[in-house]
């Protein structure tokens, strides 16, 4: 049975990837979720699976590099998939040294940590384990609208200390491959969306609002453009490179799905206004009066768009979810998660972790 240690698992992405990974492979492998839950940590994206005797939680934090060390030292890991990061850019403009601190100081204690339990005395790795590092295609910088694409060789040029802070934690990742021979991959994804996110996040937020009848605040002209890709074919994509590409690459993941703010915002309101019943208290709030455009976002980065062309020829992944398909699906989640998202709103959600562990 393979062993898999997920850091920031209980975050939007990393819940995602372990629903996944479980409904891929069943009781053939064991899970352990790092986590140490903050603002973004939500346990209750992982309640239909925390009772199963192949998951394991362990609330720790990737900053404290002893207790990493330790962790490898308990188990015997065969995979790490390492998500755990800040990562809203908006809270990296207000205060960045959690970024540093987290993304390239808890990366590099995760490598260690790996390096400790992997290597053997001649300097060599043991047989079959490996590091998957993810990441974010806004380490490449900002394209223009008719700029081409991002390609695993575009240079590196972050604009953001979000995006800064990727960026050291890939170069961290790329150095250990390069002086040690260190088993990883690194993955670069376009925005997800699906879900569990965060409404911090344009998706989850506008959704939100636009179901109780506020603002729908919009940076600067709207006409920013994200490359959408649904949270479930990112999952794909991260276990297919981890199992069927080679070693010290990097691939990028991207939907082919180019899309304006602006345009997201109206496909939104339409498709909710289409899913919701007649009737339905929500029809009447749901409404483009509410778009509000505001001061744009500090060094907000005009385009990203990712050409997934090498993980398509190498390995086979290509985006499932068309967006039309993906919208509806995360508009109907989040009609049916009506609680999780008042318990997000409310604070309550962070009080799961206390409840759950006084009732054991
Ligand atoms: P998220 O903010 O929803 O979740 C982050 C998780 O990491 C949370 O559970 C949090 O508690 C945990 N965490 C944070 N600091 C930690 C620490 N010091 N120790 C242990 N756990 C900690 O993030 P997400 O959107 O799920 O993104 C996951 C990863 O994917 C990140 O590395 C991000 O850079 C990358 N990524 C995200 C997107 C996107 O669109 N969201 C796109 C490409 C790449
Ligand atoms: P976001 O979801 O924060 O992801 P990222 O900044 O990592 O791409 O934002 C997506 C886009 O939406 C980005 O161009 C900023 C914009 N945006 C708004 O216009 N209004 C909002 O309230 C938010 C959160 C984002």
């Amino acid at each position: 049975m393979k062993t898999y240690l997920v850091t920031g698992g209980a975050g939007f992405i990393g819940s995602n990837y372990i629903h996944y990974m479980f409904k891929k492979y069943g009781d053939t492998i064991h899970i352990i979720n790092v986590d140490c839950l903050t603002y973004a940590g939500n346990l209750e994206n992982l309640k239909d699976i925390e009772d199963k005797e192949n998951y394991t939680f362990i609330k720790a934090d990737i900053c404290d590099g002893e207790r990493m060390i330790q962790i490898f030292e308990e188990n015997d890991i065969d995979r790490v998939v390492h998500f755990a990061a800040e990562s809203h850019v908006d809270r990296s403009i207000k205060n960045p040294d959690v970024f540093v601190k987290t993304n390239v100081l808890g990366t590099l204690n995760m490598l260690n940590a790996a390096k400790n339990a992997w290597e053997l005395p001649d300097g060599t790795f043991k047989e079959g384990k490996k590091f998957l590092h993810v990441s974010t295609d806004e380490v490449y910088g900002s394209l223009t609208e008719d700029g081409g694409y991002f390609y695993e060789t575009t240079p590196y040029a972050p604009h953001s200390p979000y995006s800064a802070s990727k960026a050291s934690s890939d170069m961290l990742v790329k150095a250990y491959m390069d002086t040690y021979h260190f088993p990883a991959n690194i993955t670069n994804c376009s925005n997800n969306y699906g879900p569990y996110q965060f409404p911090e996040k344009l998706i989850p937020l506008i959704i939100n609002n636009a179901l109780h009848g506020k603002k729908l605040p919009v940076y600067g002209d709207g006409k920013n453009v994200r490359d959408w890709l649904y949270v479930e074919d990112h999952a794909k994509g991260i276990d297919m490179v981890q199992e069927k590409g080679r070693l010290f690459e990097t691939y990028n993941i991207g939907g082919h799905n180019e899309k304006q703010n602006i345009e997201i915002i109206h496909i939104i309101l339409d498709t909710l206004q289409e899913m919701l019943p007649e009737g339905d208290p929500r029809k009447a709030l749901v409404s483009e009066d509410l778009i509000t455009y505001v001061e744009d976002r500090k060094g907000h980065d005009r385009r990203y768009a990712i050409a997934p062309d090498k993980i398509k020829a190498e390995v086979g992944w290509y985006p499932e979810t068309c967006f039309a398909e993906g919208i509806r699906k995360t508009i109907k989640w989040y009609f049916e998660h009506e609680d999780w998202m008042d318990r997000i709103t409310s604070g309550d959600y962070q009080k799961y972790y206390e409840d759950m562990y006084s009732h054991r």
